[in-house]
């Protein structure tokens, strides 16, 4: 398919439903994208379309963005937002379903929407996908050892596929973004109200994400960009 220049773009975002998906919504709408969103259990109400479903489910994942691509035609731009994060505990005292869950939906829920948007994206020959990550996937947070890892492997996930994408010599960039403690429901959850309280305000980085995702701020291939206390520091990828 071919596309004019002035044709409205396409912004899928995972996770819309919750503090830093739901700001993602709203800042690129107000970039001029057509958002279409996706949550577990919570409508998405401001998104040009909106469906919930387990992003682990690769099947639903795949019919979802078959959807998106019947209604819109194209896919510009993938934030892969949504995550998990259990109660801290120590590793000896994670159950399965827990472990499971975190890595089902940092992982593998990512993995399975590049699968299903990279190919629209090679065939437009442009794309941004921005898996987002935390920074306790680069600086290992102890009793939050599974979720630790499990951003760690989305990072390297993103590195992989970007170090693809660089052989294939394609126009897509693929970068990961680590954001510091974010006053959500989130910390919250783990860390408490108080905790959440001091930390750094989801809509400061959302709209750095936005500046990643529409190209105001330049962030090499692969690159994981760690934002803490509002400010971006870039972490070019490297090889062994
Ligand atoms: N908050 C922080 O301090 C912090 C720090 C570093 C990184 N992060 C990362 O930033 C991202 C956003 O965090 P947040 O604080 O905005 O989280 P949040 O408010 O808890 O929102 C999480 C979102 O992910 C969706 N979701 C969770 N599991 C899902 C699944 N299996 N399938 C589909 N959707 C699922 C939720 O949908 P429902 O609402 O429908 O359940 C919700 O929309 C996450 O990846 C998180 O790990 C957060």
């Amino acid at each position: 398919m071919d596309f004019t220049k002035d044709e409205a773009k396409v912004a899928v975002i995972t996770g819309a439903s919750g503090a830093l998906g739901s700001q993602l919504v709203s800042i690129l709408k107000e970039e001029k994208y057509i958002v279409v969103a996706c949550s577990k259990r919570t409508a998405v109400k401001d998104a040009a379309f909106s469906e919930k479903f387990d992003i682990a489910d690769s099947e639903a994942v795949r019919r979802y963005i078959k959807e998106v691509l019947k209604r819109f035609g194209r896919i510009d731009i993938l934030i892969n937002n949504a995550g998990y994060a259990g109660n801290p505990k120590a590793v000896d005292k994670t159950d399965d379903e827990n472990v499971l869950r975190m890595f089902r939906t940092n992982v593998y829920g990512p993995l399975y929407f590049m699968r299903e948007v990279l190919p629209t994206m090679k065939r437009n020959g442009a794309g941004k996908i921005i898996n987002i990550a935390s920074k306790a996937g680069v600086y290992a947070v102890p009793y939050l050892s599974a979720y630790s890892a499990s951003k760690s492997a989305l990072i390297a996930l993103t590195q992989g596929v970007a170090k693809e994408l660089k052989r294939e010599n394609v126009s897509i960039i693929c970068v990961s973004v680590s954001p510091a403690g974010m006053n959500t429901a989130l910390r919250a959850k783990v860390y408490g109200k108080e905790d959440a309280r001091r930390q750094q305000d989801v809509r400061a980085v959302a709209n750095i994400i936005n500046n990643i995702a529409i190209g105001r701020m330049a962030v090499p291939q692969g690159a994981n960009v760690v934002i803490k206390q509002k400010h971006p520091t870039i972490r070019v990828m490297e090889d062994g």
